[in-house]
């Protein structure tokens, strides 16, 4: 059948998309997949312009730096750059395991896993610790990767208002006494910053019996004095059962991991299939990811400058008239409210030096639409202003902001 067929609903969806993703290049407002000709520190250069990137997640700047970058070179040097195999047979090398006892030192567990993509890593493991006759609680602002994990499980999905502790509880005691019991949860929300409410969740899942897993893609060298994440953010030792994590935010490379009990560890490597039936991760991008944990701990006036930038920024912004959410992170949601508004705002303030990308429905509830805005160790608090008066230029040509 012809693609361009309108009977058949899968030709129709791929019409749909192509339609408004035309659309919005007829207008010139199409900015995602833009291909960047250099990036250097907190500057990203596209079409020959050079622009100010507040649309990465290089929290504590450390593209580049010279012990991840000789940590790389070494492991292709020694190991070229690929396994061959899948981890289970051919395919892990000392790297992979340094890496994995690396990561589980930072995050205070007996053993670590890490994986091909965070993606990978939420999908496979909740597909992996659940079965038909489970129960998986998730707030609903999770990640679309945990939200796949919980529905590729086949366990039964229940969904509880974000960050809402009575809403949780109430899930929490209609699950059947019999039943298995997974709460999942982002540490920091990926579209709005916020911060899970974990000491209220560690205490709920303790009084019901639930095992508890949290997504620490966007606090891992970002919450905490020294950046070890959530629990040091909220001064607690214990209470995470499944911590997992990605190699491609704070960290410069790729893949995912989850730290926990050596018995949790040793259960998922025989049986998470992303894991068995997939390639190892690069050694390379192994070797960076564990000199990342390491470059973590040796500078942490890094940590100091971001949240120090955060505040900056947040506080900034809303003395501009801007609503930021409930943001206390890098990833600063500024509400523009309808697409096109959106789509604007990001297209004129790209055009002004500001590479920053707009978040539309449906990876945001619509009227929402939003920049997403991040600003990381790598900003200069002149930078940040520079920013921020771009933004309120923009927010005012497009009636985000009152224009008088
Ligand atoms: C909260 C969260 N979890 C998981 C992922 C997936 O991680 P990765 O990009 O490393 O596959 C992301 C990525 O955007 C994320 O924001």
């Amino acid at each position: 059948m012809p693609l361009t067929d309108g009977n058949n609903p899968i030709a129709w969806r791929i019409e749909q998309m192509n339609e408004r993703v035309r659309s919005a290049k007829e207008q010139d407002l199409y900015l995602y997949l833009q291909p960047a000709e250099a990036v250097n520190g907190v500057h990203v250069t596209i079409n020959g312009c050079k622009m100010l990137q507040f649309a990465s997640y290089a929290y504590l700047n450390l593209l580049n730096h010279p012990k991840i970058q000789a940590a790389a070179q070494a492991a292709l040097a020694e190991f070229g750059s690929g396994t061959h195999g899948v981890r289970v047979l051919a395919g892990t090398t000392r790297v992979h395991v340094e890496l994995e006892q690396t990561i589980a030192r930072f995050k205070g567990t007996e053993d670590a896993l890490a994986l091909s993509s965070g993606y990978v890593t939420n999908l496979g493991t909740i597909a992996a610790l659940l079965g038909r006759n489970d129960v998986v609680i998730s707030d609903k602002l999770n990640h679309a990767s945990i939200v796949d994990g919980c529905l590729l499980s086949r366990a039964k999905f229940v969904r509880f208002e974000h960050n809402d502790m009575e809403a949780l509880e109430k899930a929490l005691a209609e699950v059947p006494k019999k039943a298995g019991k997974l709460v999942v949860v982002d540490a920091v929300f990926s579209m709005d910053g916020d911060i899970i409410n974990l000491p209220e969740v560690i205490r709920l899942c303790r009084k019901y019996e639930a095992m508890l897993m949290v997504d620490e893609a966007h606090s891992v060298g970002v919450l905490g004095e020294t950046g070890h994440g959530i629990e040091e953010h909220f001064g607690l030792e214990d209470g995470i059962d499944i911590k997992m994590g990605t190699l491609s935010k704070t960290i410069p490379s790729i893949g995912g991991y989850i730290a926990g009990s050596s018995k949790l560890i040793t259960y998922l490597k025989h049986s998470i299939r992303a894991f068995v039936f997939s390639a190892a991760l690069p050694p390379a991008s192994a070797a960076a990811a564990k000199a990342s944990f390491e470059v973590i701990e040796e500078e942490p006036q890094r940590v100091k400058t971001l949240q120090a930038n955060v505040n900056y920024f947040i506080k900034g912004l809303q003395e501009r008239g801007f609503n930021t959410l409930n943001s206390e992170t890098p990833i600063v949601p500024i509400i523009a409210g309808d697409d096109e508004r959106a789509w604007m705002m990001a297209k004129l303030s790209q055009d002004e030096g500001i590479f920053v990308l707009p978040i539309v429905a449906p990876a945001v509830p619509s009227g929402t639409s939003r920049l997403r805005a991040n600003v990381t160790a790598g900003h200069t608090l002149q930078e940040i202003e520079q920013a921020m008066a771009v933004f309120e230029r923009t927010g005012r040509a497009v009636g985000v902001l009152p224009n008088y």
